[in-house]
């Protein structure tokens, strides 16, 4: 059995983060998004890992490595534009060979992992197997049709959904999807779909197997998907000190501290992730915050948020929530007249002002 993570694509929905930076790296509980995955696939005994990559190769690269780390071997496979799910199965059939495979969306996750999942693939060994859950926006997915066991029908980003069943983004093939891979043509977005692919599959009589999603899932290519997996994984931690903390300080609760980082004159409220030489000074922060390495905080309160490496929140007199905050961002109270908001902020920026 091999495995094919998907981690190419564009990230539009996660832009400007994404102008820089893959989508799958960013951070989610100070873990890229992408490990979890390979994670999930190590767990299920699936240790020989293509990755296709696009854009991003370098960062993608430089981020995983040889695979070695999690007793992998990862083979890089590049798509040189993002044309679709079925494109990227295509692109990969030299790597995957004849071997039944567990295609993995790079950008998603899922708190139970995938070992149930395959262990079914493995005893019924249909033509695919695709893992569904209940959604209340299916026209936002792929969506699928059942009769008893079986799956009848596929259809992606539906405008008027027939069933809320969505497809979530681990898939399981033999080597009968290649034929339908090269069959299918592109859709109403320009890409050759997978649930196309799957669809042809059924047309040509193969079985194609439902698989119900045990825990829960996120898809964390949007700001709010990607807050609600931070705030899912931040729950699942285990309470670790290990940077310093003064007397006038409080940790309360769930709380990671990385080695170097420090806390003065301070209340960390858990579900808390810090980095390692992060700096808290003076400040809040509360459940569902996770902050990266190098961060400082100072004279200023945050909860619900990401904040990524370097990045400086200084002397703010509204509390931070909700937020997604890039690498080396800059927000810091100047103490000069006229009293008004200054920005520089990058192309398709969002900045949130509530009163
Ligand atoms: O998340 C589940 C959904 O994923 C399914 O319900 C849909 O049926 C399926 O089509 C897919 O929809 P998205 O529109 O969310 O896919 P997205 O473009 O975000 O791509 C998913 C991952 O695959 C992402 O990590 C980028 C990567 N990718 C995408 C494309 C189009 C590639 O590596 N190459 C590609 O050509």
């Amino acid at each position: 059995m091999k495995g094919l993570v998907l981690s190419g694509g564009k990230g539009s929905r996660l832009r400007p983060l994404t102008y820089t930076r893959a989508k799958q790296l960013v951070p989610v509980a100070n873990k890229p998004v992408l490990f979890y995955g390979i994670e999930a696939l190590v767990a299920a005994g699936v240790k020989d890992i293509g990755i296709v990559v696009g854009d991003t190769r370098e960062e993608i690269r430089a981020a995983v490595g040889d695979g070695s780390r999690w007793g992998a071997s990862v083979t890089y496979i590049e798509q040189d534009a993002p044309l679709g799910l079925a494109h990227a199965v295509l692109i990969s059939e030299g790597f995957l060979g004849h071997d039944p495979f567990v295609m993995y969306l790079g950008d998603n996750l899922l708190n139970k992992g995938i070992t149930p999942f395959v262990e079914e693939f493995v005893r019924n060994r249909p033509a695919a197997q695709i893992l569904l859950t209940r959604v209340s926006d299916p026209q936002m997915f792929g969506v699928a049709e059942l009769q008893g066991d079986n799956v009848v029908r596929l259809v992606e980003k539906p405008k008027v959904p027939k069933s809320d069943l969505a497809l979530v983004g681990v898939y399981m093939f033999g080597p009968e999807v290649f034929d339908s891979v090269k069959q299918i043509t592109p859709s109403f977005r320009n890409e050759l779909e997978i649930t196309d692919a799957l669809q042809n599959l059924i047309d040509r009589g193969c079985v194609v197997r439902p698989h119900l999603v045990e825990g829960w899932w996120k898809d964390t290519g949007k700001l709010d998907d990607m807050l609600e997996a931070n705030r899912l994984i931040l729950e699942t931690l285990e309470r670790r000190v290990d940077g310093s903390v003064d007397d006038t300080s409080q940790v309360e609760g769930k709380v990671v501290l990385e080695a170097g980082a420090k806390i003065v004159g301070s209340v960390i409220r858990g579900p808390v992730i810090i980095g390692s030489n992060a700096k808290i000074e003076r400040a809040y922060v509360g459940p569902f915050t996770s902050i990266m390495n190098d961060v400082t905080v100072q004279g200023s309160e945050i909860e619900h948020s990401i904040v990524l490496e370097g990045s400086v929140l200084s002397e703010l007199s509204n509390r931070v929530i909700d937020s997604l905050i890039g690498r080396n961002v800059r927000i810091v109270r100047q103490p000069v007249k006229p009293s008004a908001y200054r920005f520089m902020l990058g192309d398709n920026s969002e900045v949130g002002i509530r009163w």
